[in-house]
Protein backbone atom coordinates (compact mmCIF):
# COMPACT_ATOMS: atom_id res chain seq x y z
CA UNK A 1 0.00 0.00 0.00
CA UNK A 2 3.01 2.24 0.84
CA UNK A 3 4.68 3.29 -2.46
CA UNK A 4 5.96 5.55 -4.60
CA UNK A 5 9.31 8.17 -4.04
CA UNK A 6 9.57 10.73 -1.28
CA UNK A 7 10.68 14.22 -1.56
CA UNK A 8 12.30 15.72 1.55
CA UNK A 9 13.16 19.05 1.15
CA UNK A 10 14.40 22.14 3.57
CA UNK A 11 17.08 24.41 4.70
CA UNK A 12 20.57 23.36 6.08
CA UNK A 13 19.80 21.42 9.61
CA UNK A 14 16.27 20.79 9.78
CA UNK A 15 17.29 16.89 10.36
CA UNK A 16 16.50 15.68 6.59
CA UNK A 17 19.26 13.46 6.08
CA UNK A 18 18.70 11.58 9.38
CA UNK A 19 15.00 11.70 8.91
CA UNK A 20 15.68 10.52 5.18
CA UNK A 21 17.94 7.66 6.15
CA UNK A 22 15.85 6.00 8.77
CA UNK A 23 12.87 6.44 6.72
CA UNK A 24 14.72 4.59 3.58
CA UNK A 25 15.77 1.98 5.98
CA UNK A 26 12.45 0.91 7.40
CA UNK A 27 10.87 1.29 4.22
CA UNK A 28 13.71 -0.90 2.57
CA UNK A 29 13.60 2.57 -0.20
CA UNK A 30 17.33 3.37 -1.33
CA UNK A 31 18.59 6.74 -0.05
CA UNK A 32 19.79 9.41 -2.18
CA UNK A 33 21.49 12.68 -0.21
CA UNK A 34 21.62 14.95 -3.30
CA UNK A 35 23.56 17.48 -0.90
CA UNK A 36 26.72 14.95 -0.74
CA UNK A 37 26.88 15.47 -4.63
CA UNK A 38 27.15 18.99 -4.80
CA UNK A 39 29.27 18.68 -1.83
CA UNK A 40 31.52 16.30 -3.77
CA UNK A 41 32.15 18.58 -6.65
CA UNK A 42 32.67 21.41 -4.16
CA UNK A 43 35.18 19.20 -2.48
CA UNK A 44 37.03 18.51 -6.03
CA UNK A 45 36.96 22.05 -7.26
CA UNK A 46 38.48 23.11 -3.82
CA UNK A 47 41.05 21.06 -4.09
CA UNK A 48 41.91 21.87 -7.57
CA UNK A 49 41.74 25.58 -6.49
CA UNK A 50 39.47 26.35 -8.99
CA UNK A 51 37.71 29.66 -9.57
CA UNK A 52 34.40 29.13 -7.88
CA UNK A 53 33.34 32.13 -10.06
CA UNK A 54 33.93 30.40 -12.95
CA UNK A 55 31.15 28.76 -13.71
CA UNK A 56 31.75 27.48 -17.53
CA UNK A 57 34.72 25.54 -15.65
CA UNK A 58 32.69 23.91 -13.04
CA UNK A 59 29.95 22.86 -15.48
CA UNK A 60 33.25 21.34 -16.85
CA UNK A 61 34.16 20.04 -13.85
CA UNK A 62 30.67 18.79 -13.21
CA UNK A 63 30.64 16.67 -16.15
CA UNK A 64 34.41 14.96 -15.72
CA UNK A 65 33.35 13.73 -12.75
CA UNK A 66 32.17 10.80 -11.11
CA UNK A 67 29.86 10.99 -8.25
CA UNK A 68 28.74 7.32 -6.37
CA UNK A 69 26.47 6.91 -3.90
CA UNK A 70 26.20 4.12 -1.40
CA UNK A 71 23.67 3.47 0.82
CA UNK A 72 24.50 1.44 3.99
CA UNK A 73 21.29 1.88 5.51
CA UNK A 74 21.17 3.15 9.10
CA UNK A 75 24.68 3.37 8.83
CA UNK A 76 24.04 6.66 6.53
CA UNK A 77 25.68 6.41 3.24
CA UNK A 78 29.02 6.96 1.75
CA UNK A 79 29.94 9.15 -1.01
CA UNK A 80 32.89 8.29 -3.54
CA UNK A 81 34.21 11.52 -6.04
CA UNK A 82 36.03 9.71 -8.66
CA UNK A 83 36.46 6.09 -6.57
CA UNK A 84 37.86 7.90 -3.73
CA UNK A 85 36.00 7.87 -0.35
CA UNK A 86 35.12 11.56 0.32
CA UNK A 87 32.17 10.25 2.98
CA UNK A 88 34.47 12.54 5.88
CA UNK A 89 36.14 15.18 3.28
CA UNK A 90 32.57 16.64 2.51
CA UNK A 91 31.21 17.48 5.87
CA UNK A 92 34.09 20.04 6.38
CA UNK A 93 33.26 23.40 6.95
CA UNK A 94 35.23 24.98 3.85
CA UNK A 95 32.90 22.96 1.41
CA UNK A 96 30.16 23.80 4.09
CA UNK A 97 31.21 27.66 3.58
CA UNK A 98 31.66 27.19 -0.80
CA UNK A 99 28.76 24.10 -1.35
CA UNK A 100 26.02 27.33 -2.53
CA UNK A 101 28.22 29.01 -4.72
CA UNK A 102 28.97 25.59 -7.02
CA UNK A 103 25.06 24.89 -6.93
CA UNK A 104 24.14 28.30 -7.99
CA UNK A 105 25.53 27.49 -11.09
CA UNK A 106 22.88 25.99 -13.27
CA UNK A 107 24.91 23.77 -15.60
CA UNK A 108 26.19 22.21 -12.58
CA UNK A 109 22.48 21.43 -11.06
CA UNK A 110 21.43 20.06 -14.73
CA UNK A 111 24.14 17.55 -14.90
CA UNK A 112 23.40 16.32 -11.01
CA UNK A 113 19.58 16.82 -11.13
CA UNK A 114 19.81 14.27 -14.28
CA UNK A 115 21.98 12.03 -12.36
CA UNK A 116 19.99 12.17 -9.36
CA UNK A 117 16.78 11.37 -11.75
CA UNK A 118 18.94 8.38 -13.42
CA UNK A 119 19.09 7.22 -9.79
CA UNK A 120 15.39 7.49 -9.18
CA UNK A 121 14.37 5.89 -11.94
CA UNK A 122 15.09 2.19 -11.19
CA UNK A 123 14.58 2.26 -7.76
CA UNK A 124 12.06 3.23 -4.88
CA UNK A 125 14.10 6.31 -2.94
CA UNK A 126 13.96 8.83 -0.16
CA UNK A 127 15.77 11.46 -1.88
CA UNK A 128 16.39 14.85 0.04
CA UNK A 129 17.72 18.11 -1.04
CA UNK A 130 16.47 21.65 -1.87
CA UNK A 131 14.67 20.88 -4.96
CA UNK A 132 13.52 17.24 -4.61
CA UNK A 133 9.84 18.26 -4.69
CA UNK A 134 9.75 21.16 -7.19
CA UNK A 135 11.77 19.82 -9.82
CA UNK A 136 13.79 16.59 -9.56
CA UNK A 137 10.93 14.60 -8.32
CA UNK A 138 7.64 16.98 -9.44
CA UNK A 139 5.81 13.66 -9.58
CA UNK A 140 6.85 11.61 -6.27
CA UNK A 141 3.52 11.08 -4.09
CA UNK A 142 4.86 11.95 -0.88
CA UNK A 143 6.73 15.57 -0.95
CA UNK A 144 7.68 16.97 3.22
CA UNK A 145 9.49 20.18 3.62
CA UNK A 146 11.10 20.15 6.98
CA UNK A 147 12.22 23.20 8.79
CA UNK A 148 13.41 24.25 12.25
CA UNK A 149 14.19 27.57 13.75
CA UNK A 150 17.69 28.72 12.86
CA UNK A 151 18.74 28.53 16.55
CA UNK A 152 17.65 25.21 16.72
CA UNK A 153 19.02 24.25 13.38
CA UNK A 154 22.61 25.54 14.02
CA UNK A 155 22.57 24.04 17.81
CA UNK A 156 22.06 20.45 16.23
CA UNK A 157 24.85 21.24 14.17
CA UNK A 158 26.78 22.12 16.40
CA UNK A 159 26.19 18.89 18.73
CA UNK A 160 26.89 16.94 16.10
CA UNK A 161 30.16 18.67 15.18
CA UNK A 162 31.17 18.29 19.24
CA UNK A 163 29.95 14.57 18.81
CA UNK A 164 32.03 13.28 16.04
CA UNK A 165 35.17 14.98 17.74
CA UNK A 166 35.24 18.40 15.61
CA UNK A 167 35.81 22.09 17.52
CA UNK A 168 32.98 23.66 17.00
CA UNK A 169 31.39 27.18 17.37
CA UNK A 170 27.87 28.36 17.41
CA UNK A 171 27.81 31.53 16.43
CA UNK A 172 30.00 30.58 13.49
CA UNK A 173 27.65 27.79 12.49
CA UNK A 174 24.63 30.03 13.07
CA UNK A 175 26.09 32.52 10.32
CA UNK A 176 27.26 30.25 7.91
CA UNK A 177 23.80 28.10 7.97
CA UNK A 178 22.17 31.79 7.43
CA UNK A 179 24.54 32.75 4.26
CA UNK A 180 23.84 29.24 2.71
CA UNK A 181 19.89 29.29 3.47
CA UNK A 182 20.31 32.63 2.17
CA UNK A 183 21.61 32.13 -1.04
CA UNK A 184 20.07 28.35 -1.45
CA UNK A 185 16.38 30.43 -1.48
CA UNK A 186 17.47 33.55 -3.53
CA UNK A 187 19.19 31.47 -6.51
CA UNK A 188 17.36 32.12 -9.85
CA UNK A 189 17.15 28.06 -10.35
CA UNK A 190 15.80 25.73 -8.20
CA UNK A 191 15.91 27.96 -5.07
CA UNK A 192 15.19 26.42 -1.77
CA UNK A 193 11.29 26.23 -1.54
CA UNK A 194 8.48 23.97 -0.41
CA UNK A 195 6.56 22.32 -3.49
CA UNK A 196 2.83 23.62 -3.76
CA UNK A 197 1.72 20.30 -2.83
CA UNK A 198 4.31 19.57 -0.12
CA UNK A 199 3.54 18.89 3.82
CA UNK A 200 5.25 21.31 5.63
CA UNK A 201 7.41 20.24 9.43
CA UNK A 202 8.41 22.14 11.59
CA UNK A 203 10.24 20.18 13.29
CA UNK A 204 12.23 22.71 16.36
CA UNK A 205 9.95 20.78 19.09
CA UNK A 206 10.66 17.49 17.54
CA UNK A 207 12.52 14.77 18.36
CA UNK A 208 13.53 12.72 14.98
CA UNK A 209 12.21 10.11 15.88
CA UNK A 210 8.78 11.93 16.41
CA UNK A 211 9.28 13.36 13.00
CA UNK A 212 9.90 9.48 11.36
CA UNK A 213 6.69 8.60 12.73
CA UNK A 214 4.75 11.42 11.54
CA UNK A 215 5.64 10.88 8.32
CA UNK A 216 5.49 7.23 8.39
CA UNK A 217 1.80 7.81 9.56
CA UNK A 218 1.14 10.22 6.70
CA UNK A 219 2.19 8.23 4.09
CA UNK A 220 0.02 5.24 5.93
CA UNK A 221 -3.17 7.74 5.44
CA UNK A 222 -2.18 8.58 2.07
CA UNK A 223 -1.72 5.03 1.24
O1 LIG B 1 21.94 18.93 2.22
P1 LIG B 1 23.24 19.66 2.44
O2 LIG B 1 23.15 20.70 3.52
O3 LIG B 1 24.40 18.74 2.63
O4 LIG B 1 23.46 20.43 1.06
C1 LIG B 1 24.59 21.21 0.85
C2 LIG B 1 24.28 22.30 -0.17
O5 LIG B 1 24.09 21.73 -1.46
C3 LIG B 1 23.04 23.13 0.06
O6 LIG B 1 23.27 24.20 0.96
C4 LIG B 1 22.73 23.65 -1.33
O7 LIG B 1 23.53 24.76 -1.66
C5 LIG B 1 23.15 22.49 -2.19
N1 LIG B 1 22.02 21.65 -2.59
C6 LIG B 1 21.20 22.08 -3.61
N2 LIG B 1 20.20 21.27 -4.08
C7 LIG B 1 20.00 20.07 -3.52
C8 LIG B 1 20.79 19.62 -2.44
C9 LIG B 1 21.79 20.45 -1.98
O8 LIG B 1 21.39 23.18 -4.12
N3 LIG B 1 19.02 19.29 -4.02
Amino acid sequence: KMQGNIAIDGPAGAGKSTVARLLAARLGYLYIDTGAMYRALTWKALGLGIDLEDSRRLVELAEGTSIRLEDRGEGGIAVYCDGEEVTRAIRRSEVSRYVSIVAGVPGVRQYLVKLQRKMAASNRVVMDGRDIGTLVLPGAPYKFFLTASLAERARRRYQELLASGQQADLETIMEEIRQRDARDSQREVAPLKPAPDAIIIDTSQMSVEDVVARIMSLIAVAG
